[in-house]
Formats: structure tokens, sequence, C-alpha cells
């Protein structure tokens, strides 16, 4: 009885205590945590009362559950209510942070492109890596001995003349040639050898189409029976993937110490197509590389027998290359990296 005379009171003060709670709610987590305090099985008021009606005497148990059952039902109406109401507050609270202008103007995105020093390398490589080149990259500080005099090119050859170069100490040097790399690598290796050498060369130059430092990419293979024709047609190749088909190469006599015979490679003008223009200076050929067949001093300096073997080699400045490709004239725009003009630069 006692349980049931005070029942009311207590189920008035419980409703007053939710009316008056719900109105310092500000958030459908809070509704979500008010409600529990009051419905939660265990821990809730209403529970509780819920739980409590065992001890009830059974006579006056269906009255009891009935009040309190009321009151769950009651509650559990005024929560959702409140809880649909916070949860679209919230909602629109979350659609005007979230608001985009789209009348505003997008951010630009800037997109890089590869230098075209990098390019042309890459292309060389490609090209040359179908043809069954390996690459090797040398060291840019290199002794004269593999600079110079390896290559066939003692202390008092008139032909060091041909490069001025940067010595760091009388022994050790900027290197002004990647052949140099030639001469590691047929110390290292025996025939049939196949190598590229990219990489920066130094020497003591500079104008508008020459710098202190440019790169060069060197080319050298080494087995038996190698001749002329085999680097004519390597470079017939290589103009066509670089400039366009019907491009072809022409070999005009030249002096290296380190090829015999020697000669300068130069490519049909592919601007005017070989009629004469600006760019070939009226002649349709255009000098592009130094080659040669490696000079049987050089093989045997390294060890190969030059009975058995011959080689060629060529040597091809990418700067060169790139300035005429892509129609530069001055080699300074390649090394200053102004974007404006790289963007320029990018197929
Ligand atoms: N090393 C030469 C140069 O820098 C180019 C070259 C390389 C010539 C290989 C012949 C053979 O001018």
């Amino acid at each position: 009885m006692q349980e049931l005379n005070g029942l009311s009171e207590k189920l008035d003060a419980i409703k007053q205590e939710i009316l008056t709670g719900m109105e310092t709610l500000d958030s459908s987590k809070a509704v979500y945590e008010f409600k529990k305090s009051f419905l939660d099985s265990k821990t809730g008021k209403i529970g509780q009362l819920m739980k409590g009606m065992k001890d009830i005497p059974p006579q006056e148990r269906a009255n009891y559950g009935k009040s309190v059952n009321a009151l769950k039902e009651w509650a559990l109406a005024q929560f959702e209510e409140l809880d649909v109401k916070m949860k679209e507050k919230e909602l629109l609270a979350r659609y005007e942070s979230e608001k985009v202008d789209i009348t505003m103007p997008a951010e630009k995105v800037e997109s890089g492109n590869l230098h075209p020093i990098t390019l042309i390398r890459n292309q060389l490589i490609d090209i040359f890596g179908a043809m069954g080149f390996e690459v090797f990259e040398g060291t840019e500080i290199e002794t004269d001995y593999y600079n110079f005099t390896a290559l066939n090119t003692p202390q008092d050859h008139p032909a060091r003349d041909m490069q001025d170069t940067f010595y760091l100490t009388p022994e050790f040097l900027l290197r002004t040639q990647t052949s140099a790399g030639q001469i590691h690598v047929m110390e290292k290796s025996a025939p049939p050898i196949k190598i590229l050498s990219p990489g920066k060369v130094f020497r003591s130059d500079d104008d508008a189409t020459h710098s202190p430092m440019f790169s060069q990419m060197e080319g050298l293979v080494v087995d038996e029976g190698i001749t002329l024709c085999d680097l004519k047609g390597m470079l017939d190749v290589l103009v066509q993937k670089i400039f366009g088909e019907g491009t072809t190469t022409r070999l005009r006599p030249s002096y290296f110490p380190f090829t015999e015979p020697s000669v300068e490679v130069d490519v049909s003008c592919f601007a005017c197509g070989g009629e004469g223009c600006k760019l070939c200076k009226g002649t349709g050929w255009i000098e592009v590389l130094g080659a040669g067949i490696v000079n049987k001093k050089v093989l045997e300096v390294c060890g190969i027998d030059s009975e058995k073997y011959s080689g060629l080699a060529f040597g091809i400045g990418i700067e060169r290359l790139a300035m005429l490709k892509y129609g530069i004239n001055n080699i300074k725009l390649l090394f200053e990296s102004d974007v404006r003009v790289l963007k320029q630069l990018n197929d």
C-alpha cells in the first residue's frame, strides 16, 4: 500500500523533472542522455519503477503497472518529439556550415611537367634502351687519367685545348666529357659491351649556345665486327624518333683522339626538310653529335683485344638536342627554370 500511496506524487515529480529538464537540452545527444536517465531499464528512474513492480502486492500490481507504463509512454513521446526537433535543427546547422558557394572562382591547380633536358634524356634512354643499351652512370669528378690520358689524350696533347678544363687538383677535375665513363666500363667488363652513359659535364665555356655545365649522353658498343655502318644505322633511328620520320644523318670526317676514324654527325634539317633555312643556315644539315670507331689504343689500354674486337662511340649534347627540338636560341633559358618557358616545352 505504501508504494501505491505515494506513487502518483512520485510520477508527477518525475513528469515535472522531465518537463523542466527538457527545456535546458540543446542537442540530440543531450536528449539521448537525458532520456536514458529516465528510461534505461536498469538505471533510469522510470526503468527502476518498472523493475520495482515485482515487489508490489499482486492485487495492486495491475494499477501500478498501468500508471508507470502511462508515464513511460508519455515520456517516450516527449523525448521522441524533442529528438526530431533537435535533429532538424542540427541538420540545418550542418547545411549552413557546409554551404558551398558555387559562384566562387575555383582554386587554380598548377600542374608541373618534366624539364626539357630530362625529357630528352629519358627519350634517348628509351630509344637506345630498345636497342639493348644499358645505362651506366659515371661520376662528375674524374681523374685526369680517365678524362684524358686513357682516352688517348696525354698531358701535352694539343686536343686538350678542345676542352677548357676545371681542375680541382693536378690529378682531379670536373669531367669535360662523359667519354670518361667508357674507360671505366671497358676496364670492368668484357665485350660484348653496349652502354649508354648520361650525365653532366663541365667546361670553361660561356656564351649563348655554351654553358659551363651541360649534359651529354655517351654511347659505347664493343663487339666483334662493329663498324661505322652500325653507328649510322643506330643514329638514323635516333634522329627519326626525335625529329620525325624522314629525317636522316650524314657523317663528316672529324677528329677526336679516342676515335679513329672520327666523325661529326649531321641531321637533315627537320625544319625545312633540307631545302635550306635559318635553322640550318641554308645548308640543309645541322650538326648534332660527335662519334667514331673506338681508337685501338683505347681498347688496348682497357685490356681489350683490338684485333678481335672493335667498337663505336658517340657523344650527344643533350642541351643542343633540346634547343634544336624546341627552337630555343639561348642555352640559359634551359637553366633559368622559368616556369613560363618550361610550360611551353612539354611534349
Ligand atoms: N666526347 C666528345 C665530346 O665531348 C664526343 C664524342 C664522344 C666523340 C664519343 C666521339 C666519341 O666532344
